[in-house]
């Protein structure tokens, strides 16, 4: 009894830390304008291209048509420079007259009529970083009410134009700012990335408990060595940052650039594979009107995502860094499940890299193994088994594992079976069923 009680007792307390909205008990999931958009208001010139009403619906029209939505892929997000320069009379934001011409609340039922939701960007300061109206300690209130009436479903506060005692005080008072409008609104807080020092001085419980996302470190670029920057700084700082995630509080390593023009397609899988692993939020920013089949596929694999999407909710760890540039990276899932990512920093050629799953401090049993990228069972391996993987040149090699009594002789048919039934059980039974073409 006294043993139950206290894991009650723990789960109570654990749970209380979380921000209480009810919100994204799983990374979210969607489409954010920056870095494919960034600040382009040129609508006269680029019509289709430019920050502008057209631009939210078409990528709505895609996430909604294309089979995004299903995969969970919900929120379509408006950044920077949505606004007006100036404020209505009384004193309320309003969106750019020319350019947002049916305004936001409108805009917010379209997409809600397609069954998505729509995110908003403001500025915990005087201006936003690219110049337009802020949020300062005294319109708090009278932007979230604002943001709520227009039936907006989640916000992204920066902290461009600020200081560290606005940020203080004005994260945590936008978020009670949030609750008191009544409705719904995921907030991701940019204040880490303001928080200068090595390691970051962040008090991780107190973001928890106020912010469902937040933005550890500098923005994304469109390029493999901005991944490799974030990737470096979110494992070196693993220790601290890990323990912060959970269900509805997450770090946000920034956005998905699959389907833009810095990656090739191993490198794309490799920013798959690691924001899952990572317990990222997955938003894309990329055009989804002329997305490439091969970056869609890697967008849009079903495992990679129920991996992102576990409901534990635990942020994987690199395990191991080698002296040949190898990282493995680990994490647990629900119902005894895990997922590794073997990924190669070389530039060679593909590396042929040997471990077994006990050196990766599986404990002792048979495990089947499923390669989410060939989107193939693998031989079924005891923990003292030696394997080798063959890891492209800046790629991943990404695997979904479960303990099993199925034995290595035993036909393809009945692995392929016992397979299928995790996943069903692993909570997405249309991922299942999906996955008996293979
Ligand atoms: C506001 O906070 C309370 C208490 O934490 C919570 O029960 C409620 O669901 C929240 N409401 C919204 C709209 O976030
Ligand atoms: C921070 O900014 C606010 C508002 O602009 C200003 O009133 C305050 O003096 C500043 N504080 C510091 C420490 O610079
Ligand atoms: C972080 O904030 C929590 C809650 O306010 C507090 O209990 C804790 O001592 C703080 N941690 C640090 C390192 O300041
Ligand atoms: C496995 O566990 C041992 C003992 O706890 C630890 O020393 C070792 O670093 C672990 N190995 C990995 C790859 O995590």
């Amino acid at each position: 009894m006294y043993q139950v009680a206290t894991v009650l007792l723990l789960a109570f307390s654990a749970a209380t830390r979380a921000l209480d909205n009810g919100l994204m008990k799983t990374p979210p999931m969607g489409w954010l304008a920056w870095e494919r958009f960034r600040c382009d208001i040129d609508c006269d010139n680029d019509p289709q291209n430019c920050i502008s009403e057209v631009l939210f619906r078409d990528m709505a029209d895609r996430l909604a048509e294309d089979g995004w939505r299903e995969l969970g892929y919900v929120y379509v997000n408006i950044d920077d420079c949505w606004s007006s320069k100036k404020r209505d009379e009384q004193g309320r934001l309003q969106p750019d007259p020319k350019r947002f011409p049916g305004g936001i609340a409108k805009l917010a039922r379209y997409i809600h009529g397609r069954g998505l939701k729509l995110g908003i960007y403001g500025d915990m300061g005087t201006y936003t970083c690219a110049g337009y109206p802020g949020t300062t300690l005294d319109t708090i209130e009278m932007d979230a009410r604002t943001f709520a009436e227009w039936g907006v479903d989640m916000l992204k506060l920066d902290g461009c134009y600020s200081n560290s005692s606005v940020q203080e005080q004005g994260y945590p008072l936008m978020s009670k700012a949030l609750n008191a409008t009544g409705r719904p609104i995921g907030y991701s807080c940019s204040w880490p990335c303001y928080q200068g020092g090595l390691p970051p001085k962040v008090n991780y419980t107190v973001l928890g408990e106020i912010c469902n996302l937040w933005r550890n470190y500098e923005d994304i670029q469109d390029s493999w060595d901005s991944i490799l920057t974030i990737v470096d700084w979110f494992t070196d700082h693993q220790d601290i940052i890990q323990p912060a995630a959970g269900p509805g509080h997450w770090n946000d390593p920034d956005m998905l650039i699959i389907g833009d023009y810095g990656l090739s397609m191993d490198q794309s899988r490799s920013q798959m594979a690691l924001w899952a692993i990572m317990a990222a939020p997955l938003f894309m920013s990329n055009d989804l009107r002329t997305v490439s089949s091969g970056a869609r596929t890697i967008l849009q694999n079903k495992v990679a995502i129920a991996i992102n999407q576990d409901p534990l909710g635990i942020q994987g760890r690199r395990l191991i860094k080698e002296k040949s540039e190898i990282d493995v990276f680990w994490r647990p899932l629900s119902d005894d499940a895990s997922a590794l990512v073997f990924f190669s920093r070389r530039t060679d050629m593909p590396f042929r890299y040997q471990t077994s799953l006990k050196t990766l401090n599986y404990t002792a049993g048979t495990y089947m193994v499923y390669d989410v990228f060939l989107q193939k069972i693998q031989p079924t391996l005891k923990d003292t088994t030696n394997f080798v993987v063959s890891i492209n040149p800046t790629g991943v090699v990404m695997w979904y594992l479960f303990p099993t009594t199925v034995r290595q002789e035993e036909a393809e048919p009945v692995r392929f079976t016992k397979m299928l039934k995790r996943i069903k059980l692993y909570g997405r039974e249309d991922y299942a069923d999906s996955l008996t073409g293979l």
